[in-house]
This record gives structure tokens, sequence and C-alpha cells, in this order.
């Protein structure tokens, strides 16, 4: 079997993944079924000039796996990282126009970084390797990789949403950015309005068409488009030691979770006004209800984050004033990340998980909420409508993350839905998990990157 090279912006010890987001948990649990070589940024920032730059350094993981990674200089952290992947990407990719930041100096060095990792990696190819690029920071690298003459099959998957093409047509270097993707022998995607959207994008930019074969030809290329979503290893997430048992909240509170990066397409304003809204509504629920919100922080020195964490520092605390009691606070929110085997005895212990990104590619934690039921008792996720898990996730209470009244409604039907209903559910629920589980994401995408790049060459 061709040993697999995996890149992605951010490299993580395999053991230490859990806690920076989807992309690393994937990523971590495809190592774990397919040793192979991880590359990319060693996450530390050196100065221009300095020897490390050049510096790629290999060394195993745990299993057969090896991690080969590499610093960022002050400038490319600022342009490439920051700036192109987090403030012009990241923005647009999640229907935030608004919040996007054009900056002219951040695509040279976006596409430089992209260069220099490729010159990088291209002598850790081997002539047998599949080589499988994540997520939007790495979109340029096939083209780097293909001028240097690699002819290994390459596929990309994205992580996070395509947005309509009249928004992706906003971005200036749009053509750019769709000619790199026409490198790709794949490019994977996580729902079908994503698939949809992109082959938009390639017609409406006026260089693509659909082929016979469902291809897309553009730029001169032939390219596979297809949905593979991202799924948990729900059996390895439960983990080999039990499940603790928490400490009951106050009065035997019943709990909701929330578990979300502290950023703006996550909903989370909208989240604690709805649970404002619920307490104001149905005050038949006061000292019976708690959220819990782990929110741990991101991005901080990107411009569009920094009023998010003072937003919801003060509206948590004005809706702990106006409905808390000597021994009863309705939000426990925390500004801090938590190791994955502690989140499953939190998701075990919620009677609810709330789950209501305005805009989100995947939304994993809601896949793991439902895997960390107690199947003869299990709670019930809440789910915005406008996360990619939405499209499998359907036995789940679907909302509109903007309608705080709606949310509000879904949370008492949530903790009134009887045991056989919530089993029911649950059992569905369970069944899209485990068919669609993180092994089947990575060989259905690795087995189709194979099958298109045979074709690229057969057509040769
Ligand atoms: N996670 C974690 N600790 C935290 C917060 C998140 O381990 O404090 C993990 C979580 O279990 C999930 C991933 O990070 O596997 C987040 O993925 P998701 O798709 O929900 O959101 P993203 O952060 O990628 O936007
Ligand atoms: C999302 C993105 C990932 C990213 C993660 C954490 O899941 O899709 O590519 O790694 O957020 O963000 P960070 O900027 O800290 O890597």
């Amino acid at each position: 079997m061709s040993r697999i090279v995996v890149v992605s912006n951010r490299v993580m010890e395999l053991r230490r993944a859990t806690q920076a987001g989807g992309v690393a948990v994937a990523i971590a649990d495809l190592l774990k079924a397919r040793p192979g070589l991880w590359f990319g940024w060693n996450g530390k920032v050196v100065e221009d000039g300095d020897t490390a730059l050049s510096d790629v350094k290999v060394r195993k993981a745990a299993g057969q796996s090896a991690l080969a990674t590499l610093p960022l200089t002050a400038e490319e952290h600022r342009d490439y990282y920051l700036g192109y992947s987090n403030s012009v990407l990241w923005p647009v990719f999640h229907n935030r126009l608004d919040l996007a930041h054009f900056d002219a100096g951040f695509y040279p060095r976006y596409t430089g970084v992209n260069k220099r990792f490729a010159a990088a990696l291209a002598s850790l190819i081997q002539p047998d390797d599949i080589v499988w690029v994540h997520d939007y920071h790495l979109i340029p690298l096939a083209v780097e990789l293909r001028r240097l003459g690699i002819e290994n099959p390459i596929g990309f998957y994205l992580h996070i949403p395509v947005p309509p093409p009249q928004t992706f047509l906003a971005i200036p270097e749009y053509a750019d950015l769709a000619q790199a993707l026409a490198a790709y022998d794949l490019v994977g995607l996580q729902t079908e309005a994503d698939v949809s959207n992109l082959i938009q994008v390639f017609k409406d930019s006026g260089q693509g068409r659909i082929l016979q074969d469902g291809r897309v030809l553009a730029f001169d290329q032939r390219l596979s488009i297809h949905r593979f979503p991202v799924g948990i290893d729900a059996r390895d997430f439960m983990g080999a030691t039990p499940v603790r048992n928490l400490v009951q909240s106050p009065s035997d509170a019943q709990r909701i979770i929330g578990v979300d990066r502290l950023d703006y397409t996550k909903g989370l304003p909208q989240k604690l006004r709805a649970f404002g809204r619920f307490l104001e509504k149905y005050p038949a629920y006061l000292r019976k209800v708690v959220l819990t919100q782990i929110a741990p922080p991101t991005r901080e020195s990107v411009e569009a984050y920094t009023d998010i964490r003072q937003t919801l520092e003060a509206l948590s605390g004005k809706i702990n004033g106006m409905f808390g009691e000597l021994d009863w606070v309705p939000i426990h929110y925390i500004h801090r990340s938590a190791p994955r085997d502690r989140l499953r005895d939190i998701y075990r212990a919620s009677r609810i998980g709330f789950f209501t990104p305005l805009r989100d590619g995947m939304n994993l934690v809601a896949k793991e909420y439902v895997a960390a039921q107690a199947p003869d008792d299990p709670g019930v996720p809440i789910l915005s409508r406008f996360a990619g898990a939405a499209e499998q996730l359907v036995d789940a209470i679907i909302v509109n993350p903007y309608n705080v009244e709606e949310m509000a409604d879904a949370i008492k039907q949530a903790l009134e839905m009887d045991k056989a209903e919530r089993i029911a559910r649950y059992e569905r629920l369970m069944s899209v998990i485990r068919t669609y589980d993180s092994a089947v994401w990575s060989a259905s995408f690795l087995a189709t990157l194979e099958a298109a790049a045979e074709e690229r060459s057969t057509a040769r």
C-alpha cells in the first residue's frame, strides 16, 4: 500500500491533536488507521534569516507515523496565517464578507509560504506516495508541487464551507484560487451544497464545464469534486476508560452543553440570548437548568475576533445577574480548552447538546455529543441548519441560529421530550454516525483520489 503524506497548516502531536479544532482531530484519526507522514507548520514563529527556516524537522510520532514540521517568519505568520488565511478566506468562505480584510500585501505571502512548503515537502516525497492536502491555508500547494515536477496523486480536502459563487467571486484573487484548485486530482468537500457551490464557481468564473463523466474541466485540467462528510471514530472517542460521573449541578439542574472555539462563526451571542429568552419565557425552568459553555480562545490577534470575547462576557454576566440566585448560576462560561476525554464525560452528563453555528463546515462536536450519550437514556442535540452536520444529523432538533425565539422553544422541546422519542432519535443518529465514521471518510477519499490520478496518467 502506498504511503500517505498528509499536509496541513497546523501539525500537532498525535495525542494532543484533540484540542486544536476539527482538522487536527480528523487527521489524527486518519493516521491511526493508516500511518504516514504529517507535514506542516510547527506552530513556531522565527526571525527572517534564521537557519531554522530551511530546516525541516522529521521525527517519529505515536504509532508508525512521522511528523515533518517547519516554522514561519513573523511576516509570514502575519500575512499568510492571520492575514490571507484568517482575514480573507475564513470570513469569506463562512459568508462574512463584512468581516473580510482585503489587504494587497497578504496574497503574495500566502503564495510565498505555499511555495516554501512545497519546496521543503518535495524532497520528502517518494515515487509511490499519495499526497493529501488539508484546508484553506494551502490551496496553491498542488500548483507549486507540480511546478517542481511532482507527479504523485495530490488531493485536497476543504474542511470549511464553500460560499455561494457571488461571495466567492468577491475575493480579488478568485481566479487564481479556482485555477489552483483545478490543479488537484480530487477536491473533497463536506456537503452536497458545497459541491454544487464549487461547481458553480467554476462555471460562473467562465472557466469550467462539467464533462459527461461528472468531472469538471477547468483551466485545461480535469478534476473530480465529491462530497466526503468528515466523521468521528465513535468507539475511540468513548475510549477505554469508563465514563466518569460528574458531580451533579446544584439543585439537580439539567445541564445544557456547548463547546465552540470562540469564533464569530459559532453563533455564540445568539445562543446565549436564546438561553436568556428561554428563562424569561418559561420561568418554571428557573433553577432547573444550567448552560455550560466551553469556548476556548482562538486567533486572538485577528481584528474580527477582538470584540467577541467582550460580547460574550457581557452577555453571560448580564443573564447571570438577571436570573441567578445565591445557590444557582444559569451560565457557566469557560474561556479555556478542555481535553477531549473530559468533554466526553460532560456530554454524557448533559441533557442537551447546544450547537448553533451561523455557518460551519461540519461541526464535529455535535457528532461527539451524540456518541457520548447513554443508549438507554440519551440526551438531545439541538443543531444549526447551517452546520454541515445538519445534512446528516436530521434527527437532531434542527434550528435557525438567527432565530432566538425558535432556539428558546427548542430548549423547552428537548427538555420535555419523552424517553421513547429520545431513544428513537438517538438510534437513528448513531446509525448515521457509525456508518459515516472517520475511517470511511479517509478510505473513501483516498480510493477516489487514487482512481482519479490513475485516469490522469492514462489520459496522457
Ligand atoms: N475540542 C477539544 N477541546 C475543546 C474544544 C474542542 O478537544 O476545548 C475538540 C472537539 O472535541 C472537536 C474539535 O476540537 O473534536 C472541534 O471540531 P469542530 O468541527 O466542532 O469545530 P472547529 O473547531 O474545527 O471549527
Ligand atoms: C478550523 C479550521 C482548521 C483549524 C482549526 C483551528 O477547524 O478548519 O484548519 O486548524 O479551526 O484553528 P487554528 O487557526 O488555531 O489552526
